[in-house]
């Protein structure tokens, strides 16, 4: 599968990422929907992008007792996301708990990814690929990595084994808070199967052409 482009609408209400959605969904096939956009506008964001006919990656990293977390995989697969996240340190039973919650629908069933270590906390590769091979034998779809460890997980976990990897950035772009960051191009030619990128799409001056730019670099790496 060719690495796919997602873009995060880190924005803060249901006006902006329309607005967002006006400049990207004729061009960019994923968005990934977090933590503020959603409390702010709830699912009607997620309606509003399934409309435009895009692919939601609901970045809201459920960690709760498997019952729970359960229950919102269910609502996440009912609301027709195409992809949502646990963190892997809520344990084997809450990740078997969101796949089997994930997989109660009439629809295609969602792909569920684990979240290792958050970037903010200390943390070795050796941590990392333990983490990633428990959401693995929990039968996972894949985790959120740094494209710099892209190689040895893949290599680890074997090539079906999805690797999400934000801290992207073109060499054209600001490079903001993120500090370990990977060019598109080198993101595809270590194996990320999808690259999250933010602000260098949404802060450009014309969104739609960084997109553009973004996916010939990728394109360019094959
Ligand atoms: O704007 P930027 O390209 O840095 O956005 C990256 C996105 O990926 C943000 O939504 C951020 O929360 C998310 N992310 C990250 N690093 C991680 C996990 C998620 O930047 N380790």
């Amino acid at each position: 599968m060719a690495t796919e482009l997602i873009v995060a609408v880190d924005v803060p209400n249901l006006e902006q990422a329309s607005r967002v959605l006006d400049q990207l969904a004729d061009s960019v096939r994923w968005f990934k929907v977090g933590l503020q956009l959603f409390t702010a506008s709830g699912p009607g964001v997620v309606r509003e992008i399934r409309a435009r006919g895009g692919k939601v990656f609901l970045d809201l990293k459920f960690y709760d007792i498997p019952n729970t977390v359960a229950g919102a995989a269910q609502s996440a697969a009912a609301l027709g996301v195409e992809m949502f996240n646990v963190h892997v340190s809520g344990g084997e039973a809450m990740m078997r708990a969101a796949m089997e919650g994930g997989a109660q629908t009439t629809g295609a069933r969602p792909l569920v990814i684990g979240v290792t270590i958050l970037t903010s906390q200390p943390a070795t590769e050796a941590d990392v690929l333990k983490l990633a091979r428990s959401a693995k034998t929990s039968g996972l779809d894949g985790v959120v990595c740094s494209a710099r460890e892209a190689v040895t997980l893949k290599r680890e976990l074997g090539a079906d084994f999805k690797l999400v990897c934000p801290g992207i950035r073109p060499a054209w772009s600001e490079k903001g808070d993120q500090n370990r960051i990977v060019t598109p191009r080198d993101a595809v030619k270590a194996g990320a199967d999808y690259i999250v990128v933010g602000r260098p799409i949404l802060a450009a001056a014309n969104p739609a052409e960084a997109a553009k730019r973004v996916m010939e670099e990728m394109h360019g790496a094959y």
